[in-house]
């Protein structure tokens, strides 16, 4: 295996040149499934595939686990089935790029075997760890180091926990990768990953885009054991024979570094230039703006991520519990009377019956901690100001609107560091449903776009195999002609006044309930 500290270009160019027109792919591996993606040489969407995960184990409260296996699985399906929808083969596919969920902890052994379920980008427990780096290697430091402050959703904290609970376990660990990079490893047999991706780890200089040597001496943490670094459309490798059985690409098709799910969902939303900035909800919600310095927000509640752009990084803001929210009342709940029609459309119908303001109640969506702006995995959601008049309309209506409360704390902090926000771009659930889309604009009080292709980071991984294969001379180009605004979409002003006001009211919750959520403060990090 090849650790290294600097990016590396693998030796050898993408495919092509086998006649007709050529096909770009890309795997998102997210939490709740994965999708591939096929796009032409124009950018235009030609097929699609996905597959859905098992849902993540919780063996204790905030604990989130998946089996790696169950990825390679779906990427399996998800691939075949985009091949099948686009009506082309593997030989037409020139370059396969990855996204991923982003932080979770795959631990391999010698042989490529997975020694443990992964620790997810959601799970809570490594509070002991996060707070342990904080005070053996100074958070001021550690910020120096990586421009990120130490969050139980960095991966680092997961190894580490691992390294101290379950010794025997980590004595076998000989790889260390990210989710996506799993994928990629059981398609190409590359232990590889990228500076976007790796920014979430807590072990990269993210101002130099390469690992931290001085970060890993001090977490004593084996550099042998982290994966090849690449920039995000840097070709790391080609398909194997296995790979190529298993999903119908042809062997030798080359394969992109790709990104992290947030860096290569703002490649597929043309987030890639300061001043526009996206807000997407899947699971989690994060509001992503691109930026040409490492900039910080300094009391660290922000991440500082290299963006899948050379010399380009990004700022965001992420709330863990965005989409989530509206499963765990499906899941708990239902989604109302048995009809057609999808669980969401319907639940969000429900909500629309409330009126705007959700008749004073208040959803604080910290179901599983929360980042920005709290960084506080002891964070717990609260419903706040019910009545006995109050219907499940309300409460739907309030989740939705907590939500974009708590998305809307990312752009105050973006403000108060001088982050420019000229646009704002919207996708995954929240761009998808009329009402919280709508619900969006007013409580940022801007409009906002949506897009023609709305697949995200799955198309954003296309667009770098795209980029990488020499379709387009550089990831700029390649959202320019292939990311379109199909609508925008004004604040009423009447109502965007009330969501400012009702904001100011939000922000008052957590500090008058967060004593409440942890009373002996013993899990904050
Ligand atoms: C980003 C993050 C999530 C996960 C899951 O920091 O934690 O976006 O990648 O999608």
């Amino acid at each position: 295996m090849q650790g290294g500290f600097e990016t590396r270009p693998y030796q050898g160019r993408a495919g092509g040149g086998r006649g007709g027109a050529i096909k770009y792919l890309g795997i998102d591996v997210g939490t709740g499934g994965t999708r591939a993606v096929l796009i032409g040489e124009d950018g235009r969407m030609i097929g699609s595939g996905a597959s859905e995960h098992i849902p993540f184990a919780s063996p204790r409260p905030g604990w989130a686990e998946q089996d790696p296996e169950d990825w390679w699985k779906a990427s399996k399906l998800a691939v075949a089935q985009a091949l099948r929808d686009a009506g082309v083969g593997g030989s037409e596919v020139g370059c396969v790029g990855f996204s991923g969920q982003m932080h979770g902890a795959v631990l391999l052994d010698g042989d490529g075997e997975i020694v443990r379920p992964a620790l997810i980008w959601c799970d809570q427990r490594t509070g002991a760890q996060a707070r342990r780096l904080a005070e053996s290697i100074g958070t001021d430091r550690i910020i120096r180091l990586t421009c990120n402050p130490p969050l139980t959703n960095f991966t680092l904290t997961k190894w580490l926990w691992v390294r101290e609970s379950e010794p025997a376990l980590w004595e076998r660990v000989r790889h260390l990768l990210l989710p996506k990079d799993y994928v990629r490893f059981r398609l190409t047999g590359e232990l590889c990953t990228d500076v976007a991706d790796a920014s979430g780890t807590l072990m990269l200089d993210v101002a130099a885009r390469r690992w931290s040597a001085e970060m890993l001496r001090a977490a004593e943490i084996d550099p042998e054991l982290l994966p090849a670094l690449h920039e995000s459309s840097e070709i790391c490798g080609r398909v194997s024979a296995e790979g190529a059985h298993a999903t119908g690409l042809d062997q030798g098709t080359a394969v992109v570094a790709g990104a992290g799910d947030q860096a290569a969902g703002a490649v597929g939303m043309g987030v890639v230039r300061p001043g526009t900035v996206s807000v997407t909800i899947g699971t989690s919600g994060v509001a992503f703006a691109a930026t040409d310095r490492p900039d910080l927000d300094p009391q660290g509640r922000m991440h500082t991520f290299c963006h899948a752009v050379p010399g380009r990084w990004h700022i965001m803001g992420v709330t863990q519990a965005a989409g989530l929210s509206l499963r765990w009342f499906r899941d708990r709940f239902g989604a109302g009377p048995e009809g057609n029609g999808d669980p969401y459309e319907r639940l969000t119908a429900e909500a629309n019956t409330a009126p705007a303001g959700a008749g004073g109640i208040f959803w604080l969506p910290y179901l599983m901690g929360e980042r920005t702006p709290h960084c506080d995995p002891a964070a717990r959601a609260a419903l706040v100001g019910l009545d006995a008049s109050h219907t499940r309309a309300h409460i739907l209506r309030a989740m939705l609107e907590g939500v974009a409360f708590s998305l809307k704390d990312s752009f105050t902090i973006f403000d108060e560091i001088h982050v420019p926000v000229r646009r704002i771009r919207l996708g995954g659930g929240g761009a998808r449903s009329p009402l919280w889309r709508r619900i969006q604009a007013d409580v940022y009080g801007q409009a906002v776009e949506l897009l023609e292709t709305e697949e995200g980071a799955a198309f954003g991984a296309a667009i770098l195999a795209g980029v990488a294969a020499g379709n387009w001379s550089s990831v700029e180009q390649a959202c320019e002609q292939a990311v379109h605004v199909s609508e925008r979409i004004e604040p009423d002003p009447e109502t965007a006044a009330r969501m400012a006001s009702n904001y100011l009211i939000y922000r008052r919750l957590y500090p008058a309930l967060r004593e409440a959520f942890d009373p002996a403060g013993a899990t904050g990090s």
